[in-house]
C-alpha cells in the first residue's frame, strides 16, 4: 500500500472513532490505540507535505494565532425566534392558533418539537461534504469567520458522510457541557486560575478566541437543528427529515425530539423536558416548536425577521440575582472549610435558593465578592447552586470583605492552607464534631452503606448529644436509645434500627467507599474492589500493588495507604466487621470476562422492588454499561411504572423492553457464579 492510500484508511478510521467517541458517546477502542494511528498519520504527512488536506483529523488543532475575525455575509440571513415566558396553559400554545389562523384555520398541523439549547449559534458551511468555513451569527446578516476554532470542536465533521451537495450550510448551537464547564472550573479553581461564568459564556468565550490553540483546551459540544444556505441537495419534506438526514452525514442531532399534534401534545412535550431538565446534560433555556412541513414553512414565511413557523417556549432562568446577606462557614467530612453564601431567598432554575456556595477564598477574593453585595446565582443540572459574579455597581457604602477564620467554628481547632492549596481545613479530624457528622452521613448515604432515614437531622442530634462518637457507634444504637430523642417516635426508632441491620449485608466497593478514605470515589472503589476482591488485601497493598488498578493515581495511592497506616483507622473497619457488617470476596482480578460485559442496559420508570441505583449498580457489577438513553447501541430496556420517551424510543429502534422479574431473573443467575 502507498502512503497515499494508508493515509485515506487512517483518516478514514480516525474519523469513525471520533464519530464513535464524540457523536455517539460510545467509544470503540482504548486512548492508546487511537494515539497510535493519529501518531502514525501525522507522520505520514509530515513525511509528505503534499498529502496533507485542510480536511484531515490531524489539522483540527494547531493554526496560527489571528489577529481579528473576518466578517462573514450570510447568504441566508440567520434570524431569531419569538420567545414565550408564559406557564403551559397559553402564550406558547396561542402559536398554535396563530399557525392554524394563518393557514387558513384547516386541520391540525404537525409539529416538530426539539430542545432550545443555551450556547452560541453557528453557521458551517460544507461544500461539496468539506467543511470550507464556519460562521457566528452575528448582527444576522454578517457574522464572523471562526472556522479555525470550530474545527477543534470534536463532534463536528470536518467532511460529511454521503453528502456531497454542492452546498450545505447547516446551523446548530455549540454549547459547553455541565460536566466539561464543571470539569473546566475545578481544574482553573485548583489552579488558582479564573473561572467561567456558565457554560454559555464558556463556549461563546472559547470560539471568539483569537489563539486556536487556546480554544482548543475548552471543551466544545454542537447540537445541529436547521439550514442555511443550500444548493444540489434535495430537501426531505419535513423539519424532521432534515434532522434525520443531518444525522446520516454525521452531525450531532440532539435525540430528545419529537414530532406531534395539537396544543396538548406541546405543553406535554414542554412538560416532559422541564422535568428532566435538570438530568440534561447541558444547559438548556426552553423548547423550540417548529412547523414541521417545509411546505407549509414556506407558506407561513416571516414577520419582522421572526420566522411565523416557529417559537420558543422558555423556562425558568438558571441565573439570578439577589443580595448577599452573609458568608457562614461549612466544614466537610475531610475538614474542608465551604464558605457559603447566605442570600435573600431568590427563585432560580425552578426552585427557591437561599444558600450557594462560594467555593474558596481565593474565588472570592478573585471574584471581588463582598458581604451586602448584589450577587448573580446560578443552580443548574444537579449542582450545588453557586455565586458566579457580582454587580460592582450596585455595591452599598457599608459592604463587608470577608475573610477566612483562623479557627474552625465549630471545633475551634486550627485551619490550615497547604502551600499549593485552595482551601483551607480544620485539623480538628474526628474531634471536629462537622467533620464527624459528615463522615457518619457520608457513611449512611445511599450510594455507601445506604442505611434508609438516617438524614441530617437525626445525625445531628446523635453527634451532638454525643451518642455517636464513631462510625461503629451507629450500630451500637438500639431502639430505646434512639425512642428517647426529642421527636422520635418508637416506630421510627425501629425503623433504623431495621435499616442498620439490612446495611450490614453490603458490597466491598460500597464498604470502602462508605468509609470515606479521600480521593476514593465510587468509581475508584469500584477499582479496587474488582482489583484486589478482598479488604486485607487492600488495608496491606503498598504503593506500587495500588498504582497497578486501573486510574489509581499516585495521589490516590498514598491517601489509601496513609488511611490504612493509621491503626485507629483499622481499628474502626474491625469494629464494623465485628458487629456484623460483611460482604463477599473473591480472589481479585480475572482475566475473564464480566458475564455481562459489553451490553448495555437502559433504565426507565419506577420498578417494583429495585431501586434505580441498585439496579444500576448490580448490572454495573456483571460488567454491564448502564447508559441514560435509548439508542441502537441499546441491547435492552428494563421499564417500570410511568415508564417515558425512552420506553416509546426501545419500541421504535426494536430494542427489547424487559420487566424488573425478568431483570432479577438474569441477575439471580449471574450473580450466583460470581
Ligand atoms: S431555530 C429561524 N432551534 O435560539 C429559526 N434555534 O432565537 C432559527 N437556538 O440564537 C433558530 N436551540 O441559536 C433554533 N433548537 C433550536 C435552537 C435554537 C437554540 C437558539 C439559536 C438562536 C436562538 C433563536
Amino acid at each position: 500500500m502507498d502512503a497515499m492510500q494508508r493515509i485515506a484508511q487512517l483518516r478514514a478510521e480516525i474519523e469513525r472513532h471520533n464519530h464513535a467517541y464524540y457523536v455517539l458517546d460510545a467509544p470503540g477502542i482504548p486512548d492508546a490505540e487511537y494515539d497510535k494511528l493519529f501518531r502514525e498519520l501525522q507522520a505520514l504527512e509530515t513525511q509528505h507535505p503534499g498529502l496533507l488536506t485542510p480536511d484531515s483529523p490531524t489539522q483540527r488543532v494547531g493554526g496560527k494565532v489571528l489577529d481579528g475575525f473576518a466578517p462573514v455575509r450570510h447568504a441566508v440571513p440567520m434570524l431569531s425566534i419569538r420567545t414565550e415566558t408564559d406557564t403551559e396553559a397559553s402564550g406558547a400554545f396561542n402559536f398554535d392558533t396563530r399557525v392554524r389562523n394563518a393557514l387558513g384555520g384547516g386541520d391540525e398541523v404537525e409539529y416538530a418539537c426539539e430542545l432550545k439549547f443555551d450556547g452560541l449559534a453557528i453557521n458551517l458551511r460544507y461544500e461539496r461534504g468539506v467543511l470550507v468555513q464556519a460562521a457566528t451569527r452575528g448582527d444576522g446578516e454578517t457574522g464572523e469567520d471562526v472556522t479555525q476554532n470550530i474545527r477543534t470542536i470534536h463532534c463536528i465533521p470536518l467532511h460529511l458522510k454521503g453528502c456531497d451537495a454542492e452546498v450545505l450550510e447547516v446551523r446548530g448551537e455549540v454549547y459547553m457541557s455541565r460536566k466539561d464547564f464543571n470539569r473546566y472550573n475545578d481544574r482553573q479553581r485548583a489552579l488558582g486560575l479564573p473561572t467561567l461564568v456558565n457554560p454559555r459564556n464558556g463556549a461563546a468565550g472559547s470560539i471568539r478566541q483569537l489563539d486556536p490553540a487556546l480554544a482548543a483546551r475548552r471543551p466544545l459540544s454542537f447540537f445541529a437543528y436547521g439550514l442555511g444556505e443550500v444548493r444540489g441537495w434535495a430537501l426531505p419534506a419535513t423539519h424532521g427529515g432534515i434532522l434525520d438526514a443531518l444525522q446520516q452525514f454525521g452531525l450531532p442531532v440532539c435525540a430528545e425530539r419529537a414530532v406531534v399534534q395539537g396544543t396538548a401534545a406541546l405543553a406535554d412535550f414542554h412538560r416532559r423536558v422541564a422535568a428532566k431538565r435538570d438530568a440534561l446534560p447541558f444547559d438548556i433555556d426552553g423548547v423550540v416548536y417548529k412547523v414541521n412541513s417545509l411546505a407549509l414553512q414556506r407558506e407561513l414565511s416571516f414577520v419582522s425577521r421572526e420566522p411565523r413557523w416557529a417559537v420558543a417556549h422558555k423556562y425558568p432562568a438558571e441565573e439570578q440575582l439577589t443580595v448577599l446577606r452573609d458568608i457562614e462557614i461549612q466544614v466537610g467530612r475531610t475538614g474542608k472549610l465551604t464558605p457559603v453564601a447566605k442570600l435573600e431567598p431568590v427563585f432560580v432554575g425552578g426552585t427557591t435558593v437561599s444558600n450557594a456556595t462560594l467555593h474558596n477564598e481565593d474565588e472570592i477574593r478573585r471574584k471581588d465578592v463582598h458581604i451586602g453585595d448584589t450577587v448573580i446565582v446560578r443552580r443548574a443540572g444537579d449542582v450545588i447552586p453557586e455565586v458566579v459574579g457580582v454587580i460592582r455597581e450596585r455595591r452599598p457604602a457599608n459592604a463587608r470583605a470577608f475573610a477566612m477564620p483562623a479557627n474552625c467554628p465549630v471545633c475551634g481547632s486550627h485551619v490550615v492552607r497547604e502551600e499549593g492549596e485552595a482551601d483551607a481545613r480544620c485539623t480538628g479530624g474526628l474531634f471536629c464534631a462537622a467533620q464527624r457528622k459528615q463522615a457518619i452521613l457520608h457513611f449512611a448515604g445511599r450510594r455507601a452503606m445506604d442505611v434508609e432515614g438516617l438524614g441530617d437531622k437525626l445525625v445531628e442530634q446523635l453527634v451532638d448529644e454525643r451518642i455517636i462518637h464513631s462510625l461503629p457507634d451507629l450500630y451500637r444504637l438500639d431502639v430505646a436509645t434512639l425512642a428517647a430523642l426529642e421527636r422520635m417516635a418508637e416506630k421510627s426508632a425501629q425503623n433504623i434500627v431495621d435499616a442498620l441491620e439490612k446495611s450490614k449485608r453490603t458490597t466491598l466497593n460500597r464498604f470502602l467507599f462508605a468509609l470515606g478514605i479521600r480521593h476514593v470515589g465510587e468509581t475508584t472503589a469500584k477499582d479496587l474492589a474488582r482489583h484486589f476482591g478482598k479488604l486485607d488485601v487492600i488495608m496491606q497493598a503498598d504503593n506500587e500493588r495500588l498504582l497497578a488498578v486501573s486510574d489509581v493515581g499516585p495521589v490516590v495511592a498514598q491517601s489509601i495507604v496513609d488511611f490504612f497506616s493509621e491503626a485507629h483507622n483499622r481499628e474502626v473497619v474491625q469494629q464494623l466487621c465485628e458487629l456484623g457488617v460483611h460482604w463477599e470476596e473473591h480472589d481479585g482480578v480475572s482475566t475473564e470476562p464480566l458475564p455481562l460485559s459489553g451490553k448495555t442496559f437502559v433504565l426507565t420508570g419506577t420498578l417494583p422492588s429495585l431501586s434505580r441505583d441498585e439496579a444500576k449498580s448490580r448490572l454495573e457489577a456483571l460488567g454491564a454499561k448502564v447508559a441514560g438513553s435509548v439508542s441502537k447501541k441499546t441491547d435492552y430496556v428494563v421499564a417500570g411504572a410511568e415508564a417515558g420517551s425512552k420506553l416509546d424510543k426501545a419500541h421504535e429502534l426494536n430494542v427489547p423492553v424487559w420487566d424488573e422479574t425478568a431483570l432479577l431473573d438474569l441477575l439471580h443467575g449471574n450473580e450466583k457464579h460470581n
